[in-house]
């Protein structure tokens, strides 16, 4: 291999002799071979110096931090130990069309071969503008111009600052929901319902906070209030525990707005993309938002891909001159060309293979399934919920009535997972059962489940008799087995 002093003397020759540069060492790096081939304990360790420490406490108490994922496959990880872990967590709903779907890699891979451009900040991009029409495509009424991003927290903070700037400066309140989450940008955690996350960073002030789903709440506030410009609202709120509201508060959430004028943006990150079991979860109530917002599922869990989708007259209010074009332009890696064609291919895959249809009749199932569980577990299973493969399992909360022995065992490992039903579960069914779930930021007795689109009635029946088979051990083992595996 050359070493830098010798590149430097291969650059093409341009007459006399170029002073030499001081040589700069190669540090020392890791490589992509060394990365694959980590142990688990140097994952730890990098984790703790280099990531976050603190977040490295809870992989531990869950048994996260015992995997090395090797590969992924459909609706699998496979570990270092080749055991298959069903993946009833999908990422927070990005994997809609499974891990690794074949006709992703293949598309990836011939867009690579061909030599193909990714950096469209220049030169229009096909690639962008193809996954553009795509979306208007799909999206009901005139919600048809689109801005790409990569994030959720960036779609959303497209979607927060299109509507504010059709709202006009008069308008400039924003009215959002208890338990919402938005993301974590710093535009977002405005209207992101999370002391923890707001922490005490200084926020937008002009903000108006409604319970989630209360139309008594959003017309007092819309009457009382004509600075109120824009509401902000997870169709389906996922951080909050799998929270619906019915059609009928949607209709007339619908016709409020537009009676006061007043801008509605439907959070889509996390419902959208067919997980609901239509497109948009707005879908099952017949109405239309004035803005929205996809990411997650929409780069096919292969990569990072997001869309605020704003109604045409919204979008031209707010940018549609020369002069106001550039106000929110795309970013510099907004619509690059092979996020843009595996978003293009993952459509393709959700349309081509009625993943959508199967999100609904595979989620009713779960549902119904879970229910019976609930029937045979009263005193541990509280609610389920949900809609699609969203779908929430809320357990009774137990920090007051866990038995006294275990108490103390528990705080001591943990304080915020005392009398946490959802963590132990989780864990345990990570450990006994090879089965992956979700939790849920602020409620700690909700597991959200978010599978693969891809599910069949086999893997919602490989969940259901591995959680069936867990609760059976009863609370009091369920807890002292959680505190053996920390031990263990
Ligand atoms: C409803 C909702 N909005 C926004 C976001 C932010 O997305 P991201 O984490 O990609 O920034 C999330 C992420 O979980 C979400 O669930």
């Amino acid at each position: 291999m050359l070493d830098a002093q010798t590149r430097l003397h291969d650059t093409p020759a341009t007459g006399g002799a170029a002073p030499a540069a001081p040589a700069i060492p190669h540090p020392p790096l890791m490589t992509v071979a060394d990365a694959k081939a980590m142990s688990v304990a140097d994952m730890n360790s990098l984790f703790k110096d280099h990531i976050n420490p603190g977040q490295l406490h809870f992989m531990k108490l869950l048994g996260f931090n015992k995997i090395k994922v090797e590969r992924a496959e459909g609706m699998y990880y496979i570990d270092q130990n080749g055991r298959k872990i069903l993946d009833f967590f999908g990422g927070f709903g990005s994997l809609a069309v499974g891990h690794n779907h074949p006709r992703l890699i293949a598309q990836r891979k011939a867009f690579q071969d061909e030599g193909r451009h990714e950096i469209a900040i220049a030169f229009m991009s096909q690639y962008a503008a193809a996954l553009a029409k795509n979306l208007a495509a799909i999206s009901p009424g005139d919600l048809d111009m689109v801005f790409l991003g990569s994030t959720g927290s960036e779609a959303m903070e497209a979607a927060v600052k299109v509507a504010e700037r059709a709202a006009g400066p008069k308008r400039p309140k924003i009215v959002y929901a208890e338990n919402s989450f938005h993301g974590k940008t710093k535009g977002v955690l405005s209207i992101t319902d999370s002391p923890l996350y707001r922490g005490e960073f200084r926020l937008v002030d002009r903000t108006v906070r409604v319970p989630f789903a209360d139309i008594d709440a959003i017309r007092n506030a819309f009457e009382s209030d004509p600075e109120i410009g824009v509401i902000v609202l997870e169709t389906i709120q996922g951080g909050g525990g799998i929270i619906t509201a019915p059609p009928e508060f949607w209709q007339e959430l619908r016709r409020l707005c537009d009676k006061h004028g007043v801008i509605w943006v439907a959070d889509e990150v996390q419902c959208g993309v067919g997980r609901s079991g239509r497109f948009y979860a707005f879908e099952h109530a017949g109405v239309v938002p004035d803005v929205t917002a996809l990411a997650k599922s929409l780069g096919g869990g292969k990569t990072a891909m997001a869309a605020m989708i704003a109604r045409r007259e919204i979008y031209m209010k707010a940018y549609g001159s020369p002069k106001t074009a550039m106000i929110h332009a795309q970013a510099t890696f907004g619509g690059i060309g092979e996020a843009c064609i595996t978003a293009i291919e993952a459509l393709n895959i959700l349309y081509d293979e009625k993943l959508i249809e199967n999100s609904a009749v595979q989620g009713a199932y779960l549902l119904e399934r879970l229910q019976g569980l609930q029937a045979k577990y009263p005193k541990i299973i509280k609610e389920v919920r949900g809609q699609g493969l969203m779908i929430g399992l809320e357990f009774h909360d137990f920090s007051q009535t866990l038995p006294l022995v275990l108490r103390p065992v528990v705080s001591m490992l943990d304080d915020k997972l005392k009398g946490s039903l959802s963590g132990f579960i989780g864990a345990l069914l990570l450990r006994d059962y090879a089965t992956l779930v979700a939790f849920t930021e602020y409620n700690r007795n909700v597991i959200r489940l978010e599978p693969p689109l891809i599910c069949g009635r086999e893997h919602v029946d490989q969940f259901v008799e591995a959680l069936d088979d867990l609760l059976n051990r009863g609370i009091i083992r369920i807890v002292k087995d959680f505190v053996g595996s920390q031990i263990g």
